[in-house]
């Protein structure tokens, strides 16, 4: 692949080109779109987790004052199930179009809903909506290994030797279980449709990470063609997966619109952002290593199992990162599904691989301290030199060297293995390392790029800004591209009207963009060049278009400066307004033809301190060493790994959705019960990129970053746990309760 060495905007810091938007508040987001006649919907959910609807009586919600309409299973109108599709087609996570049968398979399923002048009065009325339920209990066993029913026999996903008999002959062995909670989604921005019906067509402002997919979803859910729904979302106040599929409200708020033919707005409630647009579900991993005594691995085992929901089948695929992280002979992942009565779950950052490499690190951890070997060392010695599940090289693997360098920043060589033997302040230290993996992938894409007689250029293409940097990013490739200054390079992205982009998901589009971008940008410069030789009033007019180059902002006759026609002089000399060039560029993901196997890697060093005292535990360091190809803009990625790491420190300590087990319905639903990790609780974070250009993957050797900062990083919290108080945590979060049991033997043997 071709390959680009030198540039004067690719891997420079460069600030976010929406960032003065996004500061000043102009920056408009989904929720913020006002229409003249504008109703306001509020959903009706369910209070019971399973059963059925016997009775809605809405007689009194719809006497009351400002309340156009109370919609449920029998007035909703025609609303379609979205058909089964091959790769990305058609993606969507509750297949279920809302009000479909009178069944309930979770808390808070829609049952109603109600439009009114304001959001107040609809709020209101929908308290007012009267449900009878025949109601059956939830189903929330935390006990998910071995609970699959049988249509949901496990899957094994990957397989190589025989791990039973390397297990029985291993010296040493580790054979635990590890159990993540539910976590929800919690962005800033709660989810929101406004929905504009002209009777024909729909406009739908959402708060999605693929609007392509969005479009072509509603379109077929509202029974109207791809074209006459168009799905715009300029600003997204992040989404973590929660946003990437549409959710139920969406298909309301349309058909809320189409039936009163007036601008409707639903902005889901925090609560209902618990219940109804996704989770990462709950899994229980079984990990057994088998080692010799010199370290060398002789098998790895995962079984692991996710919960899911009475209506899908959504695998959390704990087995991602398994296969190809570590060299060994006998290897086998296996999978499984357990319903219970919650509403479907969905990616959330990393899906898979974090929950996944929680388990498989800690084992790691474990085995480390079982063999007496430094758990860096123990990594280093396991080093595969391919992918040994696909029989494929890596296309770029630094995993040695980012633990070699964060070993060496994070000062690894003075740690003491024993238990709460490292102090500081008068308080216990505990140290903590794990390994970690993402996907590198790209998917098909499209873009334009127009040259304008003002010298500017526009990029256009329907990808979306989650929040991580893709504007500049995209702005940056263009300016590469073209010699463009990015302050003069407009970025239009978030309308699905534009030309089909990718989702804004697997932390992907940075490399899936690239190409497209590039090419859409040499095609624009040859239109240009095109237009210098053919059009009447050319400076140009007569040459060939291979005598000419596009450079600085100017056309020129290669290599001779004095001979350069500015855009602007040459635009208007031939009386055109710009020129534009398309690309298309093919995917790599899910392609069995590869040549490589592309992932990006990370070592993850976690330092805590621990006062028995007291029982305060705090995570106060982490030096994060991340290999995920070039870094075309270190400032927004380094943004991402500290955020992910922030969220890691979250998933180790706090994270998790409890529910009732006798209602069903999720407890801690706010931002007060549901403890995330805030600004109080940062350590010092020390993040360091490897920027090695994967060439494999585009010209620029540009992974992508976001989602591998969450990778791994529990697993080194909960290592350096066990470090400071000798108590190993395999059910994350870690309690306090976990760590007052060895504390109080160790107060009274004192
Ligand atoms: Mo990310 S969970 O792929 O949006």
């Amino acid at each position: 692949m071709e390959r680009v060495n030198e540039s004067k905007v690719i891997g420079v810091a460069t600030p976010r080109i929406d960032g003065p938007a996004k500061v000043t508040g102009t920056a408009m987001y989904s929720s913020d779109h006002h229409f003249p006649g504008m109703l306001y919907a509020w959903p009706v959910g369910a209070t019971v987790a399973s059963g059925k609807v016997t009775k809605l009586d809405t007689a009194a919600a719809e006497k009351m004052t400002g309340v156009l309409a109370v919609y449920h299973r029998g007035n909703i109108g025609s609303l379609y199930r979205v058909p089964p599709s091959e790769g990305f087609g058609l993606m969507i996570d509750e297949r279920r179009p809302p009000f479909e049968d009178d069944v309930v398979s979770y808390y808070g399923q829609y049952v109603a809903v109600v439009v009114a002048q304001t959001v107040e009065q609809a709020r209101a009325a929908a308290e007012r909506v009267k449900v009878t339920y025949d109601r059956r209990d939830p189903q929330l066993s935390k006990k998910l290994l071995g609970t699959s029913s049988p249509a949901d026999k496990p899957r094994e996903s990957s397989k190589r030797g025989d791990v039973a008999s390397a297990l029985k002959a291993a010296a040493v062995k580790v054979d635990e279980t590890y159990t993540t909670p539910v976590e929800t989604h919690n962005p800033i921005e709660l989810h929101a449709s406004v929905a504009v019906y002209d009777g024909q067509s729909y406009t739908l402002y959402e708060t999605s990470q693929a609007v392509v997919n969005h479009r072509n979803v509603l379109a077929a859910m509202l029974g109207v063609g791809p074209e006459q729904v168009r799905v715009v979302t300029q600003f997204l106040g992040s989404g973590f997966g929660g946003k990437l599929w549409p959710w139920p409200h969406s298909v309301l708020a349309a058909a809320c619109a189409r039936n009163l033919k007036r601008p409707v707005k639903l902005v889901v409630s925090r609560q209902m952002m618990f219940q109804n647009v996704g989770h990462r579900p709950a899994t229980e991993q079984r990990i057994a290593l088998g080692a010799a005594p010199d370290g060398k691995l002789s098998a790895v085992l995962q079984d692991f199992a996710n919960h899911t929901s009475l209506l899908d089948d959504y695998e959390e695929d704990c087995g991602e990162a398994t296969p190809f992280l570590y060299s060994t002979a006998n290897l086998r992942v296996t999978g499984s599904l357990a319903r219970r009565t919650v509403g479907t779950p969905t990616a959330m950052r990393g899906p898979g691989a974090v929950p996944g490499l929680f388990a498989l690190e800690s084992a790691m951890d474990e085995l480390a301290i079982k063999l007496n070997i430094d758990p860096v060392q123990l990594r280093l010695l396991n080093e595969p030199t391919q992918d040994e599940s696909l029989n494929l090289p890596f296309s770029s693997r630094h995993l040695k060297e980012c633990l070699t360098t964060g070993a060496e920043k994070f000062g690894w060589q003075q740690r003491t293995p024993a238990v709460g033997s490292m102090q500081r302040d008068g308080m216990i230290l505990g140290w903590g390392v794990a390994a970690c993996s993402w996907l590198a992938a790209r998917s098909d894409a499209e873009a334009s790029v127009e040259l304008r007689k003002d010298g500017s250029a526009r990029v256009a293409c329907a990808t979306q800004d989650i929040g991580g940097g893709t504007y500049t990013v995209i702005a940056q490739l263009v300016s590469h591209a073209t010699g463009i200054p990015v302050d003069r390079v407009e970025v239009v992205l978030g309308d699905s009207s534009l030309p089909p982009g990718p989702v804004s998901g697997g932390s992907w589009v940075t490399a899936t963009v690239t190409p497209t971008v590039f090419e859409a940008s040499q095609n624009a410069i040859k239109a240009l060049l095109l237009s210098a030789v053919k059009s009447p009033d050319s400076p140009f007019k007569g040459k060939q278009q291979g005598e000419l180059e596009f450079a600085d902002g100017a056309v020129r006759l290669k290599g001779n400066r004095q001979s350069a026609v500015s855009i602007t002089d040459l635009m208007r000399a031939t009386k055109v307004n710009g020129v534009s060039g398309q690309a298309k560029s093919a995917g790599t993901f899910g392609d069995p033809n590869l040549k490589f196997s592309f992932h990006s890697y990370g070592a993850q060093f976690a330092e805590v301190t621990w006062q028995p005292e007291i029982a305060r535990l705090r995570v106060s360091r982490i030096v994060t060493v991340i290999d995920a190809g070039r870094m075309l803009n270190p400032r927004p990625a380094r943004n991402q790994i500290e955020g992910a790491l922030m969220m890691g420190v979250g998933m180790a300590l706090f994270e998790e959705t409890q529910y009732d087990s006798r209602v069903g319905n999720p407890l801690n639903n706010n931002l007060a019960d549901y403890i995330m990790a805030v600004h109080a609780d940062t350590p010092q974070i020390d993040v360091t990129f490897l920027d090695y250009p994967d060439y494999e993957l585009n010209a620029l050797g540009a992974r992508g970053v976001g989602e591998i900062g969450l990778a791994g990083i529990a697993a080194a919290i909960t290592g350096a746990v066990y470090h400071a108080t000798g108590v190993r945590v395999r059910d994350l979060p870690v309690r306090i309760e976990d760590l007052l049991k060895p504390a109080r033997s160790r107060i009274r043997s004192a």
